[in-house]
């Protein structure tokens, strides 16, 4: 795990790399705050957009982001609009069930990256901007608990964005790294860049 006072030398030592990195679900709550605090670390030399639509951005920070729509559906056929990354996060998915989560895993273990890193976290606690009643209200209680207990099962999307670049610019012998919800907090508490 990255210690406090390593992370800004890991990040410059990336940085250096030139690495170019596509984002699978950019438009949901965490690709959003992970593609604004990549932008912010300015951490890759190209940065792409892999989405259903295309997304609208008006802030000049946003001007050199790539995007490439595709059919889900038909991966097959956009097989180019992975082509040429070093890195992909996918925050892609709406519930387990709908998504088949770890079905996704299994799939992922079968392309045989070089190397990646499974996160898993509890109820993300943001302030998500579309309305989803059911998720507002678990939200809304974990909450209002005192941050020890709140602490096991849910986490600020900000720390999860965190722990996935902290862990990105780290690196690491392993070839696959899972994160549950402690992992996550501890690795996205690294440093403060980003305010939960
Ligand atoms: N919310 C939680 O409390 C929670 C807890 C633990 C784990 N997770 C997992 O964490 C991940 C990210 O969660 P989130 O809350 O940030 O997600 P989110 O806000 O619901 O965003 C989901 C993203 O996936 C895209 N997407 C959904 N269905 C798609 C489809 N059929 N084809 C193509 N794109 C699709 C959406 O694109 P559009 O904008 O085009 O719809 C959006 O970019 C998900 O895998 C979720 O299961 C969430």
């Amino acid at each position: 795990m990255a210690k406090t006072e390593a992370l800004p030398k890991l990040r410059e030592d990336f940085r250096m790399q030139n690495k170019s990195v596509f984002i699978l679900g950019a438009s949901g709550e965490t690709g959003r705050v992970l593609l604004k605090e990549i932008l912010e670390q300015n951490l890759f030399s190209k940065i792409t957009l892999i989405g259903r639509r295309k997304l609208t951005f008006d802030e000049e920070a946003y001007k050199n982001v790539n995007q490439e729509v595709v059919d889900f559906e038909k991966l097959d056929d956009y097989a180019s609009a992975f082509q040429g990354h070093d890195v992909g996060f996918c925050c892609l998915g709406t519930t387990r069930k709908k998504a088949g989560a770890g079905e996704v895993e299994a799939r992922v273990e079968e392309l045989q990256f070089e190397r990646y890193s499974v996160f898993r976290p509890g109820v993300l606690l943001c302030d998500r901007q579309e309305s989803r009643p059911s998720e507002w209200l678990v939200r809304k209680f974990f909450g209002s608990l005192p941050e020890s207990w709140a602490h096991g099962y849910s986490v600020p999307v900000a720390t999860v964005v965190r722990a996935m670049l902290n862990n990105a610019v780290n690196p690491s012998g392993k070839k696959k790294e899972l994160l549950d919800n402690n992992a996550i907090h501890d690795l996205g508490k690294a440093d403060d860049s980003l305010k939960p």
